[in-house]
């Protein structure tokens, strides 16, 4: 049987992730994750801490604490926060563990072996007041793309583009944040992804047509088109995993290179056998969730390390690579303080509502903007108004005419039989299959439509007032029972529909049917039962304008 593995980027373990990190690769991921389970695929989602790199090593220097203590409490705060927005990983690593470290040292010296790993020298930038080499986040400067001033040593922010320490203009340590910088000889090593060219690019253009987002196929094309060049693996800093060769003794392998190692190693670190059951299976998929700056590491460099070491591991089948959320047309960013990290999030509103709103905006193939006003109208109109809403209206008629519709039982049990309707089951087949082309922000879409047929029906068909005539009117009693059945139905659907999106309040109304757990979606083709005697809960609540200020004063606005 088919398996899959779901991966979302590993967060680096250094700050609580904002919500565009967030809506970028973990949240989809898990969406994604969710609907596999229903489907009952043979399916691990892993994620997990990127525990390495200079952001960690440099807040470890501010708080005067050792980078693996500060990677150790990050990670727990992190995934706490991750459960708390209801994913549901198989196992959230970290990349700084033992069976990690073994499978960079296992890639790496196949790769050595193979002739696919060599030296370099470059010219690194010395800080002369701290006594050490700045590599990537240590040192900023003006970007020599676009001129942004707060360009970093490996990437610019603002443009995307990868950058070396030395292509930066006027840069200071952000250490000291002194200018007292000297360029002085460093020996490195690369990985030669000029002699893996050929290789990679078999790779992208066999995979790129299993649902890889535009922006991996474009991105990673183009920079085939340019010419892959052998790209430095090792870096002069003291946090990370000790290159093993000699003459490198004061260096660390690349945080990108152990971090993409990192998925197989998070799944070591799950189980020995469940690592070699998905990543050596020749019928795994491995489907990849990331933001649009991260395609290079997982389209060409996680490829290059797999078919360079040739150790049996499998390749990527999809990458899925977001666009960017912006904050009044600036990307979230945390070093720019720029939105809601998920922390603050949840301290106002519970996980479905971020899910929802979040998934509804999901910068799928644009960047999108996510504002306060945008979050509150889709709260307040969509989830409260058209599900919310729908749901307790059809519940509460359910209850109230529960003899009409022949409920039987101490419960008042009504049986609601599947697939009568068309809407209904052209709406299920939309959200399925797009669901399956990862046409995520589609799929939730056809949920909210499933809500909108309701919410038509309801409206054209005024049940409430057919209720009225049914006891003397035959005919009445017939219409009444045959569009609250239909209604029925869709409430119920909707429960299933929901969950990936909304897990907490697809539970609420499935309870209702008495369905715990997460649902199958072969509930959809079966015959439901409504327990009438059940208290009816609010399912959503619109935003107040108290939560609206909170989340202002999180937001930094007036
Ligand atoms: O951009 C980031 O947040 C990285 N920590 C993502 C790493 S993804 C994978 F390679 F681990
Ligand atoms: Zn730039």
């Amino acid at each position: 049987m088919e398996k899959i593995i779901v991966t979302s980027a590993l967060p680096y373990a250094y700050s609580v992730p904002h919500l565009g990190n967030f809506v970028g690769s973990v949240l989809p991921a898990d969406v994604f994750y969710k609907y596999l389970k229903m489907k009952g695929t043979d399916a691990i989602f892993i994620c997990g801490s990127d525990q390495h790199g200079t952001p960690i090593e440099l807040a470890a220097i501010k708080k005067g604490i050792e980078p693996q203590q500060l990677a150790d409490e990050m990670h727990n705060t992190i995934k706490g926060l991750f459960e708390k927005m209801e994913c549901t990983f198989s196992y959230y690593g970290k990349t700084h563990t033992e069976q990690n470290k073994e499978t960079v040292y296992e890639l790496f010296n196949s790769l050595k072996d193979k002739g696919f790993i060599t030296p370099t020298e470059d010219m690194q930038a010395y800080c002369d007041v701290d006594k050490r080499f700045l590599t990537d986040r240590f040192i900023e400067g003006t970007c020599p793309y676009c001129h942004s001033p707060k360009a970093r040593g490996d990437q610019c922010d603002e443009c995307g583009m990868l950058l070396t320490p030395t292509m930066l203009i006027d840069p200071h340590c952000t250490i000291c944040g002194k200018k007292e910088i000297r360029f002085l000889k460093v020996k490195n090593l690369a990985i030669a992804l000029d002699k893996l060219q050929g290789k990679v690019s078999d790779f992208i253009n066999s995979r790129a047509q299993n649902n890889w987002s535009k922006n991996a196929v474009n991105k990673s094309l183009g920079l085939i088109k340019d010419g892959l060049k052998p790209r430095d693996i090792t870096r002069s800093m003291k946090w990370g995993f000790k290159v093993p060769v000699e003459g490198y003794e004061d260096s660390v392998i690349y945080v990108w290179f152990d971090a993409v190692i990192g998925y197989i190693g998070i799944t070591k670190e799950f189980g020995e056998s469940i690592a070699d059951r998905y990543w050596k299976g020749n019928d795994t998929r491995l489907i990849q969730f990331m933001g649009k700056d991260n395609i290079e590491f997982h389209a060409i460099m996680f490829p290059a390390i797999l078919l360079g070491s040739e150790k049996g591991y499998i390749l990527p089948y999809t990458i899925k690579a977001s666009e960017y959320l912006t904050s009044r047309s600036v990307k979230f960013s945390k070093s720019q303080g720029v939105g809601l990290n998920i922390e603050a999030a949840l301290q106002i509103l519970d996980a479905d509502y971020w899910r929802f709103t979040l998934m509804y905006l999901y910068p799928e193939t644009a960047d999108t903007e996510f504002s306060l006003e945008a979050l509150k109208d889709i709260v307040n109109s969509v989830m409260n108004d058209k599900i919310g809403n729908l749901v307790n209206r059809v519940l509460v008629i359910a209850r109230n005419n529960a003899s009409v519709l022949g409920a039987s039982g101490e419960e008042g049990a009504i049986g609601i039989d599947a697939g009568a309707d068309d809407g209904i089951s052209s709406i299920i087949s939309s959200y399925k299959a797009n669901f399956d082309k990862l046409n995520i922000r589609e799929a939730l879409r056809d949920a909210t439509a499933l809500a909108a047929l309701g919410n038509e029906i309801m409206s054209s068909s005024e049940p409430w007032a057919l209720a009225k005539n049914a006891t003397s009117d035959v005919k009445a009693k017939e219409d009444f029972v045959r569009i609250v059945h239909k209604l029925l139905r869709i409430v119920f659907d909707l429960g299933v529909l929901l969950y990936p999106f909304t897990p907490l309040a697809s539970s609420k109304i499935l309870g209702y049917f008495g369905i715990d757990g997460a649902p199958s979606i072969s509930l959809l083709d079966l015959r439901a039962t409504l327990d009438t005697s059940k208290e009816i809960e609010i399912l959503f609540s619109k935003i107040t304008d108290k939560e609206m200020g909170k989340l202002r004063v999180f937001e930094n606005r007036p």
